[in-house]
């Protein structure tokens, strides 16, 4: 049987069922979770027969519920019927039948775990949310009860978290947390002998605003200042210094350079296939942020990022670091400036 046809069957019960597996709970957290202010748009994935919904319109919210199951947004539609401000429409996790960039908050509950490609589901979500939108994914981390293919139609097992973070920053998502939501999801064996319960993560991403990103040039010279055999003096290079992100090649020390960078502000998102790259703080605050987590380094403290890793560098006041990287590197990236 379709995932579709499985729904379809379930919809006049679904109500029922839902309350046997998890609590309002979930739905609550969820929302309190993204802050979510009364006026703004939101789009409700998988929405069955309104879970979210429901709490969301009660927030205030208009929300445009989208499902595969034609008998799922029947449900829904009856149960609502004179509600306000629900746009209920038919469509697919792959191709959602909503604009790019036209709503404010993305909510997922319970829906991932049943769509075919979760990392495109996951980038549709990124393509309709506003810069600065949220998403939060309510959903089941990684499990082993094979039954739940058959009996619930469940298509993965769960999630790792980490797979899931890398998922929304490949689509384009910041600000990224998939944290325990405290709540278990239940059910029985086929058998009914044996209790079920499969721990609730949340994922929230927020995204990327690329107009408000580097409102500045880099400054970027890589002619290298100081040849062998002269001496390397900085204070007058850095007084002399106007560039809110300025980045000078010192010298060569074999196949590499030593550079020097006096940065206010964020770089863009970036990596290098092929290198290496070494940060070393002379002066201020100067920030790593990473897939996973930020990297805060003060004076005297360095750090290396990895070939391969992708990775932005901030500065919120100036800040003056070393760098040493392979002469060959591209600066800005393998993708030349743009973000990844
Ligand atoms: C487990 S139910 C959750 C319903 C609702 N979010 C809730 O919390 O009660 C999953 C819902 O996702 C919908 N769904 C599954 N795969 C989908 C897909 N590829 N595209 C759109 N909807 C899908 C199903 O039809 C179903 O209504």
């Amino acid at each position: 049987m379709s995932s579709k046809n499985h729904f379809n069957d379930a919809a006049p019960e679904w109500d029922r069922l839902r309350q046997s597996y998890f609590s309002e709970a979930v739905r609550e957290k969820a929302i309190a979770i993204a802050q979510v202010q009364p006026g703004k748009l939101a789009a409700d994935l998988g929405a069955g027969t309104g879970f979210i919904t429901e709490a969301l319109v009660r927030h205030g919210l208009r929300v445009i519920a989208v499902d595969q199951s034609e008998a799922m947004l029947s449900e829904m539609q009856k149960k609502f019927a004179g509600v306000q401000g629900i746009d209920y429409r038919l469509g697919d996790a792959e191709q959602l039948p909503i604009e790019d960039a036209s709503v404010d908050y993305v909510f997922a509950n319970m829906y991932l775990h049943h769509v075919d490609n979760p990392a495109k589901a996951i980038l549709e979500m990124s393509r309709i949310l506003k810069p600065g939108g949220k998403v939060v994914i309510t959903d089941l981390d990684e499990h082993s009860h094979e039954f739940l293919r058959t009996e619930q139609h469940d298509r993965w097992l769960g999630f790792r978290r980490e797979d899931i973070r890398r998922c929304f920053f490949e689509a384009g998502l910041e600000d990224i947390h998939v944290d325990s939501l405290d709540e278990n999801c239940c059910t029985k064996s086929p058998c009914g002998c044996e209790e079920v319960a499969i721990s609730v993560f949340v994922a929230t991403g927020t995204k990327r605003d690329r107009k408000a990103a580097t409102p500045y040039p880099y400054a970027t010279y890589l002619d290298i200042k100081y040849p062998s055999l002269t001496v390397i003096d900085l204070p007058a290079l850095i007084q002399a210094c106007k560039d809110r992100w300025y980045n000078q090649t010192l010298c060569q020390v074999n196949d590499s350079v030593v550079r020097l960078g006096i940065v206010q502000g964020e770089y863009h998102w970036h990596k290098h296939d092929n290198d290496d790259e070494f940060f070393f703080v002379l002066e201020g605050r100067f920030i790593i942020d990473l897939e996973t987590h930020s990297v805060e380094l003060r004076p005297w403290q360095g750090f290396v990022v990895p070939k391969g890793v992708v990775h932005r560098t901030r500065a919120p006041e100036r800040c003056i670091i070393l760098m040493v990287e392979t002469s060959t590197i591209i600066p800005t990236g393998d993708d030349n400036g743009v973000d990844v």
